[in-house]
């Protein structure tokens, strides 16, 4: 493929949104993550002037709302400053944590930084499930962050990813949310990449379940009457036509990695033949409009059939690279979960065997430094 071929009908805005990775480590297991499995091999972290830095081009760039996450933000003790320098050069902040770290005193700081806005992530409504999934005991330590942060005037947005392992328990997720003070709630349905895609047996939810939680969510949404916004994310496996992957590749999204090579998703580097610079060796500017790996899928020049023909390859711009390469292997070919895809019946299959209850005799496996090594291949190394 011809690395600028995307470009032919892209016209290129800047970034929107700067998604600030600040480090892979975390002190949960979650199995769902979506870090890279081999998140262990990457050691050497942004520096604090590094991260200004990034910061300074981005906004620079034109890029409006930056997000600082993880692995848990929290573990940068600098996390503070970066706060400080993204509000004082105009950006809209957000913190996407697992409270694990949050203080009253870390609180405090980060309000007088000017964060604007907390994310905060529960893995269910039951300790028992909360604690299983993440391999930690912190239900009970989130609790008390989501007081802190009504404390602080920040309003409260919590995130649950969904799955086959806490579906059922919806009902509960929301009157807990409610409970907390929550103003917004995100169920995320799980997307299958990184750590889901390997526990995808398990965590996919069957399509009845799935109808069940729609309907609840729905119902709460009648009965809070706009007190707290409900957010319902459909797993696109159970659709027909894909998502239009990040609004677009290198459309209005950036995401810079811990050790900081800037991509236009959170998995792109996975993608074998491109090539995506570290801000230690190219400037944001040049990386965003020059680079291969982000005019690689710009725009729909790239595409090939089915998607090259398709009158909804606008809307949809071919799906999901990534998933496209997970599932396909190949980045250029339409997502399987279009009912076009040649490919469609991997992910069809995928929701016959949720649908069955046939779940894999694999164990589940918890996101850690060693299964990490292992999935890489370094530890036979
Ligand atoms: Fe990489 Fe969709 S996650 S393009």
């Amino acid at each position: 493929m011809n690395a600028l071929s995307g470009l032919k009908s892209a016209v290129v805005g800047p970034p929107l949104w700067l998604l600030a990775e600040v480090t892979y480590r975390c002190p949960l297991h979650c199995v769902f993550c979506y870090n890279p499995t081999d998140y262990a091999r990457v050691e050497d972290e942004l520096s604090t002037d590094e991260w200004l830095r990034v910061l300074r081009e981005a906004r620079a760039l034109g890029a409006v709302q930056c997000g600082f996450s993880g692995g848990e933000p929290l573990l940068r003790e600098d996390l503070e400053l970066m706060v400080a320098e993204a509000h004082r050069l105009g950006f809209y902040t957000n913190l996407l944590t697992s409270g694990v770290g949050l203080t009253e005193e870390r609180c405090a700081a980060l309000k007088a930084a000017g964060l604007d806005h907390i994310q905060l992530s529960f893995q269910d409504s039951s300790r028992e499930v909360n604690d299983f999934l993440s391999s930690t005991k912190t239900f009970a330590l989130k609790q008390r962050v989501g007081e802190m942060l009504k404390a602080q005037g920040w309003p409260m947005v919590m995130n649950v990813v969904i799955h086959r392992l806490n579906i059922d328990h919806i009902d509960r997720i929301i009157a807990m949310a409610h409970e907390l003070g929550a103003e917004y709630l995100e169920l995320a349905n799980s997307q299958y990449y990184s750590w889901a895609l390997e526990n995808r047996g398990h965590l996919m939810p069957s399509r009845e379940q799935l109808q069940r939680a729609e309907a609840i969510t729905d119902e709460w949404r009648q009965k809070l009457d706009g007190k707290m916004k409900l957010f319902f994310v459909s797993p696109d496996y159970h659709e027909a036509r894909p998502k239009k992957c990040m609004n677009g590749w290198g459309n209005v999204f950036l995401t810079i990695t811990p050790d900081g090579a800037a991509l236009p998703c959170h998995t792109a580097r996975m993608l074998p033949g491109l090539s995506f610079p570290t801000v230690r060796e190219r400037d944001l500017k040049s990386i965003w409009y020059d680079s291969e790996g982000f005019n690689a899928y710009r725009g729909t020049g790239w595409m090939k059939e089915p998607c090259a023909s398709c009158d909804q390859k606008e809307q949809d711009l071919g799906g999901c690279r990534c998933q496209a390469y997970m599932l396909a292997k190949d980045a250029a070919a339409a997502d399987p979960v279009c009912a076009k895809s040649p490919q469609h019946g991997v992910v069809q299959a995928a929701v016959a065997a949720a649908d069955a209850g046939r779940l894999p005799e694999q164990p589940l496996i918890f996101r850690g430094r060693a299964e990490s090594l292992r999935l890489s291949g370094a530890d036979a190394a």
